[in-house]
């Protein structure tokens, strides 16, 4: 089976656009590759923060991903820092890194030019996540758009390394490739093009069925629809017909898209409709994630056992490494 692997940040409680832009995707791709899914802790650390919130985000993570299907007798789910090869094989491939392809990456560029004062882990955050990869020889890697640029560095890193220490012809790093989300962005409840949790405009993958409505209620839709009588256009209503899409099947897509267009259906109506097909499916996620919160057990015997399974794999690539560097 060719093997994938994939970083999520500890950010606490999945929301809806994670859910659908990312980790819907990897429970689907757990049936087919050899498939790694790490919480990526080592970089959140990058900015401020409190060691007990981490500790929280982290496990919340850890619980939503479980919940949302990933299931660890199908993959491996671990804590990135509960494997410290990944820090050993960063602090290497810092060493055959140019300064210049991390200073010209977009991420960096943005994120820096907002701090007075860069830390070099900011810079050198690309650098942990090809390490991430690579020490597991996955050559495929679920991620958004807004990653192709880290997966550019992460191919550069293999090749400075494998030109290096591996004879030629034999490359012993794959150089991975990205595997785009198939689902488009999830247009956050304002309209604002992106759902993310510091804009303020999500919905939590846990929320009851109530706290969904009093979101969702609100949200934005075709701004030339004024009254319920008036014609709408679900093309210039992304944020509900978007749920829509993402969570009702095609025939009431097919519906929405008439009733709109007809002005059959109020806002209001269509979003009864959406709250209705997005309960159905979050409620056993929402179930599991109260199950695994009563029982935090689970929860920790998930991650120890994942932490066990990456590590037998990640302590072999670092002796395959040493050995290739004269560091053993
Ligand atoms: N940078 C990724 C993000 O912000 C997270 C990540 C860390 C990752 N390591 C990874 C993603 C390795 C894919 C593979 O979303």
């Amino acid at each position: 089976m060719p093997r994938i692997f994939s970083g999520i940040q500890p950010s606490g409680e999945l929301h809806i656009g994670n859910y659908l832009g990312a980790v819907k995707n990897w429970v689907a791709l757990q049936e087919q590759y050899e498939s790694f899914y790490c919480v990526v802790d080592y970089h959140a650390i990058i900015g401020s923060y409190t060691p007990d919130d981490l500790r929280r985000r982290t496990r919340d993570m850890a619980t939503s991903l479980l919940a949302s299907g990933i299931d660890p007798a199908k993959c491996t789910l671990f804590v990135q820092s509960r494997v410290p090869e990944h820090t050993e094989l960063a602090w290497i491939f810092n060493t055959i890194t140019p300064l210049g392809e991390l200073e010209r990456q977009v991420a960096f560029k943005e994120k820096a030019s907002r701090q007075e004062q860069v830390m070099a882990g900011l810079l050198n955050y690309p650098v942990l996540q090809a390490a991430d990869i690579l020490l597991y020889l996955a050559d495929t890697v679920p991620v958004g758009e807004d990653q192709v640029q880290h997966l550019e560095l992460s191919r550069v890193v293999a090749r400075n390394w494998n030109a290096r220490f591996a004879p030629e012809g034999a490359p012993y790093f794959p150089e991975p490739q990205p595997k785009l989300t198939p689902t488009r962005r999830i247009v956050g409840l304002d309209g604002n093009a992106k759902m993310s949790k510091s804009l303020g405009n999500t919905i939590g993958l846990l929320e009851s069925k109530d706290e969904m409505w009093a979101k969702l209620r609100p949200a934005v839709t075709d701004p030339s629809r004024m009254r319920k009588t008036d014609a709408g256009n679900p093309e210039q209503c992304p944020v509900v017909f978007g749920l829509h899409k993402a969570f009702s099947p095609a025939s009431t897509v097919a519906e929405v898209e008439v009733n709109c267009r007809g002005a059959q259906w109020g806002c209001v109506d269509c979003k009864k409709v959406l709250l209705e097909h997005m309960d159905a499916e979050l409620t056993p996620i929402r179930t599991r994630a109260q199950e695994l919160t009563a029982q935090p057990s689970l929860v920790d015997a998930a991650l120890d056992a994942g932490a066990e399974k990456a590590r037998a794999v990640a302590q072999r690539t670092m002796e395959q490494v040493k050995e290739r560097m004269g560091l053993a």
